[in-house]
């Protein structure tokens, strides 16, 4: 052969390869209203740098014909490039190819990106896009998933890892997204379920759809398995690059810092105004959360799931932090079952990776309930408390109005692991609230009083005057400051810069056995 035909070789190997499981295919992906793997990938990497690894992997299977459905690539394409300069490795399943299906090749490639991520400390990107096992090859398929689960888990802690479900992502296959710190979805685009629709009706008699079994809605509301939903494939792409400018590459650098130039002694006079007077009175966090941190900065996470806690990540003079809030436009702001564990899960993510958390408190409590009680309110409120305490990032707290009972030991507690803790003027803190308080502790006086209606007031009144103020837990250093509405920000900013460079160590051990 002449070097020239070796030429005309490779070219044509290659464009074979581009071709995925052909022009039929990319066009019945495309009706479907889905982009291709490659496709996904030029959207998804800065421009020219994606280096694609092992294009050559093929199946080896010669069971059912399988030696006659061979493609380069074996229905996946994995790889490594750069998002706004920085590196990360991937993988993208190609649906084109035997359905993404994920035969012992295809797995072999997505474990090599996954096993170099982690030995270079970058974040992984997967996007999953397949029928699940390939029913062809039986035992070797699992073999192959559970080979990237253990990747997926070796790396969970180390390097960031996001799945972006673009297609079907079936079976046991939805346990790969399901151990990595993120998963995105897409509306009419995006389905992920253990057992499908008919499996369902064959066992339960249960009679639902694709959709609305394992939609983008179902998981972003229903089941919070997913943390993210966009109505098309582009602005999930565009989402993730974003989400990705507030996170290190791996757990032992810092968050990139990226200061928009809002000052950091900006006053926040309109934190007075959103407060209502009226405490029966709803407001909404996300409007003090837009007043405090640097403008535009808020990027929310698992939005449409328990609202009643916000979370998120936003800068403080360029410093990237994560949000814990309570939100009174929902269950008046109580803690429940879903709310811990969407809490204790990001709490713990910032942890991984070196992010500071910032808890904004306004709570009553945990939600009074049979259902929650016997839904493990306990266990799973329990989840927050050892993840704050667990943390070693900076961990400040505001408290705005009420911390009541074990809630305010969740968003605010110094004994708990807090740094500081700052106080509204308008915060109450104590076990309950003070008309539970004054009921019980007063009942006897109220009953005999002349008027006992007044009598009541007098005695919440006191309650609130004596027990419940700030200046009560001030004194005994519980609180830290209390501070002016208007020096919000600025307070915050002075106290994350306090504690930035804070180092804690914890006890040798293998891991914590945090209650599940
Ligand atoms: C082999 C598969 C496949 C699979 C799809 N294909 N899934 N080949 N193994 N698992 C092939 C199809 O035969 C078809 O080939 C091509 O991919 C496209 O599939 P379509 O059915 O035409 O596409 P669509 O109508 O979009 O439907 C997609 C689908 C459906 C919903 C995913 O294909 C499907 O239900 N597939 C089976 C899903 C499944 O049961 N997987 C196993 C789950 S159990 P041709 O040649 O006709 O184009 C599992 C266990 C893992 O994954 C356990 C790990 C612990």
């Amino acid at each position: 052969m002449t070097n020239q035909e070796a030429e005309e070789r490779v070219l044509k190997r290659r464009s074979q390869m581009l071709e995925g499981g052909g022009a039929d295919k990319i066009e019945g992906q495309h009706r479907k209203g889905k982009l291709t793997a490659r496709e996904r990938i030029a959207l998804l990497l800065d421009e020219g740098s994606f280096v694609e690894h092992q294009p050559y992997i093929t199946g080896r299977t010669t069971e059912l014909g399988m030696d006659k459905n061979r493609y380069p690539g074996d229905g996946v394409i994995s790889g490594y490039g750069k998002i706004d300069g920085r590196q990360i490795y991937m993988f993208a399943q190609d649906f084109t190819v035997l359905g993404g299906s994920l035969g012992e090749m295809h797995a072999e490639r997505i474990a090599e990106v996954q096993m170099l991520s982690l030995k270079n400390g970058t974040p992984f990107i997967q996007i999953n896009d397949s029928g699940g096992a390939r029913i062809q090859e039986g035992v070797v398929s699992l073999n192959g998933y559970a080979k990237i689960f253990r990747g997926n888990t070796l790396a969970s802690g180390v390097i960031p890892q996001f799945s972006l479900i673009l297609g079907p992502c079936a079976g046991g296959a939805a346990y790969s997204p399901a151990i990595t710190d993120f998963i995105f979805m897409v509306d009419s685009v995006s389905s992920m379920y253990i057992t499908g629709p008919e499996v369902i009706k064959a066992v339960t008699g249960e009679d639902i759809d694709q959709d609305g079994l394992g939609g983008a809605g179902t998981h972003c509301m229903k089941s919070g398995n997913v943390h993210f939903r966009f109505s098309t494939e582009e602005e999930c792409i565009e989402f993730l690059k974003r989400l990705l400018s507030y996170l290190p590459s791996n757990n032992m650098e810092k968050p990139p810092y990226s200061y928009n130039g809002d000052p950091g002694d900006r006053e926040t006079p309109e934190l007075a105004e959103l407060l209502p007077e009226n405490q029966k009175r709803p407001y909404d966090i996300k409007d003090f959360i837009a007043s405090i941190f640097d403008r535009d900065s808020f990027l929310e996470v698992h939005a449409d799931y328990a609202p009643n806690v916000v979370v998120g990540f936003a800068r403080l003079k360029g410093h990237t932090v994560g949000i814990f809030a309570n939100q009174p436009r929902y269950y008046a702001a109580s803690l429940d079952i879903n709310s811990s564990d969407k809490a204790a899960r990001f709490i713990r993510f910032c942890d991984c990776f070196n992010v500071p958390i910032v808890s904004l408190a306004d709570v009553p409590g945990f939600l009074p309930g049979v259902a929650q009680e016997h839904g493990g309110i306990i266990r799973h409120g329990a989840k927050i408390l050892y993840a704050i305490a667990e943390a070693t990032v900076p961990k400040l707290s505001l408290i705005i109005r009420k911390a009541y009972g074990g809630a305010f030991i969740a968003m605010s507690s110094k004994s708990l692991g807090y740094d500081r803790v700052l106080a509204m003027p308008t915060a109450e803190i104590a076990v309950m609230g003070a008309e539970g308080a004054a009921n019980i502790i007063f009942r006897r006086e109220i009953q005999a009083a002349a008027n006992p209606e007044e009598a009541r007031q007098e005695k919440i009144d006191l309650y609130k005057e004596n027990v419940m103020t700030p200046y009560t837990a001030a004194a005994l250093g519980y609180v830290d400051d209390v501070i002016e509405m208007k020096d919000a920000r600025k307070e915050l900013i002075r106290s994350l810069e306090m504690v930035l460079r804070k180092k804690e160590d914890r006890p040798f051990k293998k891991h914590g056995n945090i209650p599940l």
